[in-house]
């Protein structure tokens, strides 16, 4: 907030998100709203809690069907009203082309090397664009001046920086990408590369979350745009117009607001073990995410089979709590994922299990933040094994859970988070063996090792929390609008 007050004063602040920081849903004659499993959403609602402003994303609850005729604004979060929620209305028709089509069917695999094919149709195309246009025209009615500092997140919006661009110039636009950014020639296949760059382009800041994001990205507009790339302002000057290409490697809140309600950790313990039937000294392992085939589930619940097999002596003494929120559920490879992690469960069960003893514990269900952090804290590992991810937040909201300085982090090389979090057993997901023996060496860590690990990693998440990461983006826009306002007197 201070910084922003400084560097970009009297600003009128917008976040623009698919995602809503809060569902409202209908249960019975109550509204009761949900935090929704998202990187993004856990990572942008503080900042917004100390910004304030107004947040434009899709109403998708239950009771925000209701109102879909209203221009309804609400007060966020619940009872105390730190910034608004202007949610945009699209129909389900809509939804399917721009939400899980183009986005969800062809930009997501595009970005994410996890060997599932991208799918582009020209009617989910017309979808993507009239959806952003809608978003567009919504940010641009809320605005009440012409230089509006404007937060676009994510894949399903990138076309939006330029929509917004041409009915407001003076705006800030910064551009954050929460997704890898894939080489040039894997780009290249998307029939609207042009589009789509050209609409990223009309950000100011451009952000990723890893320098070789960035660098993928200069090649990608380097192939295919005419522009010219400046790599020691490492920007972009596309007609006439420069981006700021940086990356931003987010964050989470420090200290999260759901370890002020926790209880102990022996307490959090005692309560997992309750609840999933576990004797005192059974060991503990989670993998807490969205059903996504990006994050190497499969793998992970083999290797688990490889480390009983392998290593027997786990047997009844070790077992593993996979927690995934559904997500994307209509999309065949979501439905194909979920079948095969439901298989594989029942196979390594039966095959190590025995009564009394249940291998693996897959629990299908949304997990509201109190009850993530609850697990995190029971656990003995954590387990991230993403195939690809652009930073993996999870691993950074373990290590933020234990304040107790205990717990081994078993993180894939391919979550963004692994260059920070070199602490963590770093893993190879697709070397199911090698990540069977991280498990096994996870599990006998001693306590010692198991601190010097952690508070490494808590020292480095603390610092780099998500309020850095915004103040270096405004920071940096900051010093861009002053270079354009210099480089009018020339
Ligand atoms: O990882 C990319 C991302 O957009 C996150 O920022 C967010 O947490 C997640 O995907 C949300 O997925 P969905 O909204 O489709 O459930």
């Amino acid at each position: 907030q201070d910084l922003l007050e400084k560097e970009l004063p009297d600003a009128e602040v917008f976040v623009v998100s698919n995602r809503e920081p809060y569902i409202h849903n209908r249960v019975g004659d109550r509204i009761v709203v949900q935090r929704p499993a998202s990187g993004l959403v856990s990572a942008l609602e503080p900042v917004m809690r100390a910004c304030g402003g107004v947040w434009v994303a899709h109403g998708s609850g239950s009771a925000d069907r209701e109102t879909v005729d209203a221009e309804d604004h609400v007060a966020v979060p619940p009872g105390k009203p730190a910034y608004r929620l202007r949610r945009v209305w699209i129909s389900d028709e809509e939804q399917e082309g721009y939400y899980y089509g183009l986005a969800n069917e062809g930009l997501w695999p595009l970005c994410h090397l996890a060997y599932v094919r991208p799918i582009f149709r020209e009617a989910d195309w017309q979808h993507y664009v009239a959806v952003n246009q809608r978003f567009a025209d919504a940010v641009v009615r809320e605005a009440t001046r012409p230089d509006p500092v404007i937060m676009v997140q994510d894949y399903h919006f990138a076309l939006l920086p330029r929509m917004i661009r041409e009915q407001l110039p003076k705006a800030t636009i910064l551009t954050f990408w929460h997704i890898p950014w894939p080489n040039a020639e894997a780009f290249g296949i998307c029939p609207w590369k042009e589009e789509i760059i050209a609409g990223l382009l009309g950000s100011t800041v451009l952000g990723f979350h890893t320098q070789a994001h960035c660098n993928n990205f200069f090649e990608t507009v380097d192939r295919f745009m005419e522009s010219r790339i400046d790599r020691d302002h490492r920007s972009v000057v596309f007609g006439g117009e420069e981006t700021m290409v940086r990356p931003y490697p987010i964050s989470i809140e420090w200290p999260p607001a759901a370890l002020a309600s926790q209880q102990p950790v022996e307490v959090c313990r005692a309560a997992v073990r309750e609840r999933f039937g576990l004797p005192a000294e059974m060991r503990i392992g989670v993998g807490i995410e969205r059903f996504d085939y990006t994050k190497g589930i499969l793998d992970r619940l083999q290797a688990i089979d490889e480390l009983l097999t392998r290593q027997p002596e786990w047997k009844g003494r070790f077992t593993f709590l996979q927690i995934v929120a559904p997500t994307r559920s209509k999309l065949a490879s979501y439905t194909a994922l979920q079948a095969e992690a439901i298989r594989i469960t029942e196979e390594v069960n039966a095959r190590h299990g025995r009564e009394g003893y249940q291998p693996i514990h897959l629990v299908i269900r949304h997990h509201e933040p109190d009850e993530v952090y609850e697990l995190f804290r029971a656990a003995d590992v954590c387990v991230v094994s993403s195939l690809h991810d652009g930073m993996n937040l999870v691993a950074k909201e373990f290590v933020a859970a234990r304040d107790d300085e205990q717990g081994a982090l078993v993180l894939s090389r391919f979550a963004g988070a692994s260059s920070e979090l070199s602490e963590a057993l770093i893993i190879n997901p697709y070397d199911v063996q090698g990540m069977a023996e991280a498990l096994g060496r996870a599990l006998v860590m001693r306590e010692d090792e198991q601190r010097e690990r952690m508070r490494l990693m808590r020292a480095h998440v603390r610092e780099r929390n998500v309020y850095r990461w915004a103040g270096q983006i405004l920071l940096d826009a900051s010093r861009l609008r002053k270079r354009q306002r210099v480089q009018e007197f020339e």
